[in-house]
């Protein structure tokens, strides 16, 4: 199997990492990005070939992954488009363009749509995809091994839900982010120093996601669990229930769907 990643940012060295460590079927790995200069941080691997000419690359692809900014993507299809064929996949990681926007433009049928996360850098992203019907089922599958090198896949048919997967999970790691910064803060108020702080928040954070992964149940579950009557847990919960702080959580939620349907309706 032989890939193409176009643009070697954030995302496109997320995915070639991933790639390079976890796809056993890989053979080639061609890499191409506007900046030569982005490939000096990129160790050597015998399958990955640094700065590829576009065309080249597009030639060589049996999927082509595009991880180029959206506002970069009419520019990229416009010089992309002639040296396509049928039967390449094109997988794209691009915020808020739809695949049949991407068939259209590109005059292929063959298309992915990922919404991947932040977390992608250490293969621990959650990739929420959706393929068109011109994919065949093992096509589909291979590409899903893929993805998987860099972390959980779930895959949709319907394309609306890329919408709400950007509020959940793309957009997810700041909602943990801004809870950690309100707990360290509070850590440090109390009289922890910074790292301390950090290391408490960070250790309960990695320690309360580990054990709900290994025990399969649902945080309701698991809060019913630790809430003692008349306990700390207990206490907190009733000041997080009186404040209706889910509800807020929940709007915050709402906007990013909404935010994320503006820009895609934008770029369509
Ligand atoms: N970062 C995330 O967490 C995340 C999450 C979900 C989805 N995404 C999606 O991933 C995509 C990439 O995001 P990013 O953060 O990785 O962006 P980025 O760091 O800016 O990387 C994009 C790279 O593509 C290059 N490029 C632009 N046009 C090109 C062309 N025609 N041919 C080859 N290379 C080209 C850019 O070069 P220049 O700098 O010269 O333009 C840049 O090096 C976006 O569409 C975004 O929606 C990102």
């Amino acid at each position: 199997m032989k890939i193409a990643v176009i643009g070697c940012g954030n995302m496109g060295y997320a995915l070639i990492r991933g790639i390079l460590s976890g796809y056993p079927k890989l053979s080639q790995l061609d890499a191409v990005d506007a900046v030569a200069e982005i490939f000096d941080g990129f160790s050597f691997h015998e399958k990955l070939k640094k700065n590829v000419v576009l065309e080249e690359a597009i030639a060589a692809a049996d999927v082509i992954m595009l991880a180029v900014k959206p506002a970069d993507a009419d520019a990229l299809i416009r010089r992309m488009k002639p040296h396509l064929s049928k039967q390449q996949r094109i997988v794209s990681v691009m915020a808020g363009i739809s695949t049949t926007k991407l068939a259209s433009k590109l005059g292929v049928s063959k298309v992915v749509r990922v919404m991947p996360n932040l977390p992608a850098k250490i293969r621990k992203a959650v990739l929420c995809y959706y393929a068109t019907a011109a994919l065949s089922d093992a096509e589909r599958a291979e590409v899903d091994q893929i993805l998987s090198c860099c972390g959980k896949t779930i895959f949709v048919r319907e394309e609306g839900l890329l919408d709400a997967a950007t509020a959940i999970s793309g957009t997810g790691p700041a909602y943990v982010f801004f809870l950690m910064d309100v707990m360290m803060k509070q850590a440090r108020f109390m009289g922890f120093d910074e790292v301390q702080a950090q290391e408490l928040v960070m250790y309960t954070l990695m320690g309360s996601s580990d054990l709900i992964y290994h025990e399969g149940v649902s945080p309701q579950t698991l809060i019913a669990r630790v809430a003692s009557k008349g306990g700390t847990t207990e206490a907190a919960l009733h000041v997080l229930e009186q404040k209706a702080v889910a509800d807020d959580i929940g709007k915050a939620i709402q906007a990013a769907l909404a935010r994320s349907k503006e820009l895609g309706n934008n770029e369509a």
